[in-house]
Parts: C-alpha cells; sequence; structure tokens
C-alpha cells in the first residue's frame, strides 16, 4: 500500500528499528528498491530530491514511476512517496504531484525562519492528510573540497523545530552527506542521547528522528543511534557506489563487448542487480525486514 508514512516511523521508533529512506535516480533504482523491500518484507520510504525529479522530467514522472513501478512488480510492502530536502517552492510541486511525504529543509535559514515556515508547511501538508519531516542543525558534507562537520542544533532549537509541527525530525550529529572522510570522528551519539531524552520530556512522546548521510556510517554506529531514537536512515551515495562498482567490472572484464550486451537492459542489469543487494543489506543492519 502507498501510504504517508505516519503510523510507519511512529511503528519503527516504538519497536527500535529503522525505515530505510532510498533515494531514486532512475527506473533501475525504483525497480531495485522495491524488489529489495518486497523480498525482505521491509516498510520503505522511496524518496527523491528537486535535483533527481529535475533529472527524470518533473515531480510528477518520478511519483508515477514510484507508483506504477510498485503496482507493476504487485509490490504489498507499505511505501511511501518522499520529498527529500524540499525548498519552499518545491513542497507545493510535491504536493501537487501527490507525494505522500515531504520534508521540508529549512535548517539553513535563521532559526526563527526555519520556524515559522516550518510550521506554515506542516499546515498545507496536513491539510492533504501527508507526512512532514524538519531538519534542525545542518548535516556537514564535501562542497569543493571543504568537508564540512555539520552544524549540531542545541537543544532549545531543536525543541522550536519540533514543536512547528513535523512529524519526524532530521538532526545533525556529525552526519555528513556523501563519502565520509578517513578523518571522520563518527556521529555524535551523546547528543543525540540527549536530544532524545529532552523530546521526550518536553514533548510527552518519542518523535521520530532522522538521520540522513547514511552511507557508509559503521553498521555499529547506526544500530546505536536506531536504539537512540532514530527511525529512518536515508541512504544514497552507497547505491551510486554500488551501482558504479558493479558497471565499472563489468566493463573492465570486457563483458560489455559480448552478445548483445550493448543493450541498455543487459549493460546496466548487473548495476541494478547491485542496489538490490545494497537495499537487502541495508534493511537487514537496520532491523526494518520483516516489518512491512
Ligand atoms: P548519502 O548520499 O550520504 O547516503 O545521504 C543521503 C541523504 O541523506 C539524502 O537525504
Amino acid at each position: 500500500m502507498i501510504t504517508n508514512g505516519v503510523e510507519m516511523l511512529q511503528k519503527a521508533r516504538a519497536e527500535h528499528y529503522a525505515v530505510p529512506a532510498f533515494n531514486v535516480n532512475n527506473l533501475e533504482w525504483a525497480k531495485a528498491i522495491i524488489l529489495a523491500c518486497e523480498k525482505m518484507q521491509s516498510p520503505v520510504i522511496m524518496q527523491v530530491t528537486g535535483g533527481a525529479a529535475k533529472y527524470m522530467g518533473n515531480f510528477k514522472v518520478a511519483h508515477d514511476l514510484i507508483a506504477d513501478m510498485y503496482e507493476a512488480l504487485g509490490a504489498t510492502v507499505p511505501v511511501s512517496i518522499h520529498l527529500d530536502h524540499g525548498t519552499y517552492a518545491e513542497v507545493d510541486e510535491a504536493l501537487d504531484a501527490d507525494f505522500t511525504s515531504i520534508m521540508f529543509d529549512g535548517s539553513s535559514l535563521p532559526l526563527e525562519e526555519n520556524v515559522a515556515k516550518t510550521s506554515e508547511v506542516a499546515k498545507k501538508v496536513h491539510i492533504h492528510n501527508k507526512q512532514l519531516e524538519g531538519e534542525v542543525g545542518t548535516i556537514g558534507g564535501e562542497e569543493d573540497g571543504v568537508i564540512a562537520d555539520g552544524e549540531l542544533a542545541s537543544l532549545e532549537d531543536t525543541l522550536k523545530v519540533a514543536q512547528a509541527g513535523v512529524d519526524s525530525l532530521a538532526v545533525g550529529i556529525g552526519n555528513i552527506h556523501g563519502p565520509y572522510p578517513d578523518n571522520w570522528k563518527g556521529l555524535n551519539l551523546a547528543h543525540l542521547k540527549s536530544i532524545s531524552d529532552m523530546l521526550y520530556d518536553k514533548l510527552g512522546y518519542d518523535l521520530p528522528l532522522v538521520l540522513h548521510g547514511g552511507s557508509g556510517i559503521p553498521d555499529d554506529q547506526v544500530q546505536a543511534a536506531i536504539k537512540l531514537g532514530i527511525s529512518k536512515v536515508n541512504v544514497n551515495t552507497e547505491g551510486q557506489l554500488a551501482f558504479h562498482k558493479a558497471i565499472r567490472n563489468f566493463v573492465q572484464a570486457d563483458k560489455d563487448l559480448e552478445g548483445k550486451n550493448y543493450d541498455p537492459r543487459r549493460f546496466l542489469e548487473t548495476g541494478t542487480e547491485a542496489i538490490q543487494a545494497m537495499c537487502e543489506d541495508r534493511i537487514t543492519v537496520f532491523g526494518s525486514n520483516g516489518k512491512a
């Protein structure tokens, strides 16, 4: 069933596992992710950034690709179709395209503006009975060779965004998009625990927390973070690396020169299988297998 993901995330939070949130880059990704989740009986969030939507055409193409692939494969596991790192304008575009779940990323805005815009978006999203993820504290990454650690949000700021009407919250705890550098200090699990404890104390319930930059974090750290309240783990780079490696090996072994392997349906097959294997592996680590 295609759902908004609210119950999916609350169940994960209560039962101490995380729902995998895989980014969809094209048709091969959509297919591999659904096949993996169906095989593992895992709920899944299939997410699309504005950039990926543009690459595929627009948000409608991306939505329909996921929804139609889900139907074509006869899938039954709960799936949510989610806007990843949405800007204020992209929120409307994704809602118009029937996305069931929205992330509004106001983390680069001054705090008061992030809170104001997040609560405005929350009203819109909830009128349509969809899920909203907010973000507080920036998630680091590499830009033009400069590596940023990511800014840890204060507990005070975290509470303000949490109270802006979100159903889930992405927190910066030293996580980074893209591959982790060798000198990366690891997740700040102590800060995550403080966030989790404070939110329960102030809100009176466990708000599902989201870990971005899920590729390449040692499994024991991801599992420790899940125990502390992470209910959704975002993975993109790991699928791209798996796909690239498989295709590269295929070409380097001259397999692309055999028979009709120039046909993209054959040329890309090994890459698609590698994405599926990556998804199955992550599902096992996140503990979402059998939770559909
Ligand atoms: P990675 O590409 O590092 O896995 O991060 C994905 C992500 O957080 C998407 O929002």
